[in-house]
């Protein structure tokens, strides 16, 4: 607490308290009664300090005989003094206009130096509806009064206390000294709202001009320094709204990046979808020239091709793969294309050598595939689809898993379609004969696990040649 002594025995002196949290209390004090004691009267004032005004020392160095220092970047401060007696409003005047005060006054970032000047100019009015007037006029100008030294008797118009409610209501930052000679009867007549307004002060006539300078000085530096905070906090809130306007469109920048993103992926994937079915076809191309040459076997690629791809799904290989392993069995045969027609069509059995040409397919076929891009190993497919489990087939001799799987499992489809077909050197043996052509020889001559789903998919009718095979 910060006891600020009276100038004289006839004047009321102020108690300005502070916590550390920067809360404020400021209340008159009662006239002295006699020595060390006081008569109190008047409502206390009480608020908070800005963050980073320190009020306690702004006035550490306040006595009657020196003026408050004020640390501030306001350099006028616009004081507004309402009383019926033209005398008194003299007074004010020459109280304020000419006491120099002891201001800090901002020279660089964080620097201050201090000066002694006058900082406050005075308007002063008669009669509250004027008072009313002139405080709507300033706010509207942007000249806003800090404090406002009010006379509660207003003859002929309404009172102080009834000003004081319009003014607080027209600018809320403005505050108030109640000046009048009977506080304590005129505290019954004041409104709730003002009761607990930390904006509203009270000084009893008879007042000692220092009174004035200090309750000016303190009133003054708090109200910039609330100005100021309120100041930063615009700014601030103007900061957070760009930077926020900032992120919003950065937001939709990136949410059409992502949509634009998004079209190009399925253009793309139509793209891939166009190109694999084009791929479909060539290869349906490739396969019927091929099977052209050799009627009776005819469709043979084609349902050598579904039989695997329904092999492949029940071994559970991938969508992907099992596309790759339709387009290889499709064609696996192409590279019959370079046989004569006379050994396609024999009708009887093939010597050593027509045998040896026949077997040369596997190999024609990736000649003529391996400098094909596709996504997939369909060369080595169709090079592999003769090789056997123990090694006992062509053209590589390739055994266990040096086969691909997929190659494995055409081997098993073509076993069992051609099998299952007539040939011009024999005819048909039918699929049962197939299927137990390949159960005998699971895990020797062909993949087991190619084995076992072709079985299941077989004998639980889950597949079916869709072409005839021929009787
Ligand atoms: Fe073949
Ligand atoms: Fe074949």
């Amino acid at each position: 607490m910060l006891l600020l002594p009276a100038a004289s025995s006839r004047c009321y002196a102020v108690i300005y308290s502070f916590s550390i949290s920067g809360c404020y209390e400021i209340r008159p004090v009662g006239r002295p009664i006699g020595p060390g004691k006081r008569r109190c009267c008047g409502p206390r004032a009480t608020g908070a300090v800005p963050v980073g005004f320190n009020l306690a020392s702004e006035l550490s160095d306040l006595n009657p005989h020196k003026d408050a220092k004020l640390l501030l970047s306001d350099r006028f401060f616009n004081i507004l003094a309402v009383d019926d007696d033209e005398g008194l409003q003299d007074i004010y005047k020459d109280i304020l206009e000419s006491a120099p005060v002891n201001i800090a006054a901002p020279v660089g970032a964080g620097q201050s130096e201090c000066i002694e000047a006058p900082c406050f100019r005075v308007t002063c009015r008669s009669q509250a509806k004027e008072t009313v007037a002139v405080v709507r006029e300033s706010v509207a100008q942007g000249e806003p009064f800090a404090a406002v030294f009010l006379d509660v008797n207003l003859p002929p118009g309404p009172s102080g206390i009834w000003a004081a409610g319009e003014i607080l209501r027209i600018d809320p930052a403005v505050n108030i000294v109640l000046v009048t000679g009977y506080i304590g009867s005129e505290l019954g007549n004041l409104p709730r709202q003002l009761t607990f307004s930390d904006r509203l002060m009270f000084l009893q006539k008879p007042f000692h001009p220092q009174e004035i300078v200090q309750f000016a000085s303190a009133l003054s530096a708090k109200w910039s320094a609330e100005r100021q905070v309120r100041s930063l906090n615009a700014n601030l809130e103007g900061l957070v709204r760009r930077r926020t306007a900032e992120l919003q469109d950065s937001n939709e920048m990136l949410r059409r990046e992502v949509d634009r993103r998004c079209q190009v992926q399925q253009e793309l994937q139509q793209s891939l979808d166009r190109l694999r079915k084009i791929i479909g076809g060539a290869v349906m191309a490739i396969a019927m020239t091929v099977e052209k040459r050799d009627p009776y076997t005819s469709g043979h690629q084609q349902r050598v091709a579904a039989l695997s791809c329904a092999i492949g799904k029940e071994m559970g290989l991938s969508s992907d793969r099992v596309e790759g392993l339709t387009i290889a069995s499709a064609i696996h045969d192409i590279g019959k294309i370079s046989l004569p027609a006379e050994i396609l069509t024999k009708p009887s059995q093939l010597n050593r050598m027509e045998m040896g040409l026949v077997q040369a397919h596997a190999q024609a076929g990736y000649e003529i595939l391996h400098n094909v891009d596709f996504p997939w190993p369909v060369a080595d497919i169709v090079l592999q689809h003769h090789e056997r489990m123990n090694g006992t087939g062509y053209p590589q001799h390739l055994m266990g898993d040096a086969i691909l799987k997929e190659a494995r499992i055409v081997s098993v489809a073509d076993v069992v379609e051609t099998m299952s077909s007539h040939r011009p050197y024999r005819p048909a043996r039918g699929l049962d004969s197939a299927l137990g052509e390949i159960s005998a020889q699971r895990g020797i001559l062909y993949d087991a696990d190619a084995v076992d789903s072709c079985l299941t998919l077989m004998q639980e009718g889950r597949f079916e040649f869709a072409s005839p095979v021929f009787a």
